[in-house]
């Protein structure tokens, strides 16, 4: 980047940064309903989160902070962007990767994560690009569904929570998890997917069926 363009970056991201801490976008809101969503997924276990289009991480360096981050990874287009979001993530008691790459390709990378996170960011991607973002999220249901068929339970609960990181409102997941968990016995766990999947779908066709495997995984606990 030659030194008139650096400088024209850094007054865009100046002007932006001005409407961050106005609120004007509702950055606050967003990071502590951020910060509740997580608290109440993970509570104390650790887990690791990919933060797509990261920016300089203003917003959520502060939230992670009172967390129990294990591993946070920032990827972003920006390369000036990283250097702040490197500087405002200091503070993390752990380790800290940040990618200069295309959001989708920092999906595409392997490592589980347990959390993704993208705010303000999936817009930049044309339409189709955004279609393939939630494509690979349905292909890694699919996958997960034929792990099922295949009885390999533990497998395709790996698939469908990657499919979950990049969606966590599909519903279907949720149900397929449900199942999952069933058959390896984990009424706990089974039933939090079944919870989910009736939150998120409530009307749907089988729902009086998935309450009633809910009412059997609420047996088994009680007989616990
Ligand atoms: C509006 S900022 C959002 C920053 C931060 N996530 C927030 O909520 O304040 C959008 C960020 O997405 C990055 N970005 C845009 N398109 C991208 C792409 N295709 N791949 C990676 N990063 C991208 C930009 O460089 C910018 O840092």
């Amino acid at each position: 980047m030659s030194e008139c363009e650096k400088e024209s970056f850094f007054d865009a991201w100046r002007t932006y940064a001005k409407v961050v801490e106005g609120d004007y976008m509702f950055h606050r809101e967003i990071g502590a309903a951020v910060g509740n969503a997580l608290r109440a997924r993970f509570g104390d276990r650790p887990f690791s989160l990919l933060d797509l289009g990261c920016g300089d991480a203003a917003t959520l360096a502060p939230t992670l902070a009172g967390l129990t981050l294990s591993r946070y990874k920032g990827v972003d287009l920006s390369a000036t962007a990283l250097d702040i979001a490197r500087e405002n993530l200091k503070a993390l008691p752990c380790p800290v990767e940040l990618a200069k790459a295309d959001l989708l390709d920092g999906l595409a990378e392997d490592g589980a994560f347990d959390a993704i996170h993208a705010s303000f960011s999936l817009h930049h991607l044309p339409t189709e690009l955004k279609a393939e973002f939630f494509r690979r999220a349905a292909a890694l249901y699919e996958e997960g569904v034929s792990l099922i068929g295949d009885a390999d339970y533990v497998g395709a609960l790996g698939k469908l929570s990657k499919a979950l990181e990049i969606d966590p409102s599909f519903a279907d997941a949720h149900k397929a998890m449900g199942v999952c968990y069933a058959h390896l016995q984990e009424a706990d766990k089974g039933a939090y997917h079944y919870e989910q999947y009736l939150k998120l779908n409530p009307g749907a066709d089988d729902a009086a069926q998935v309450r009633r495997m809910l009412t059997d995984f609420y047996k088994t606990q009680a007989n616990e």
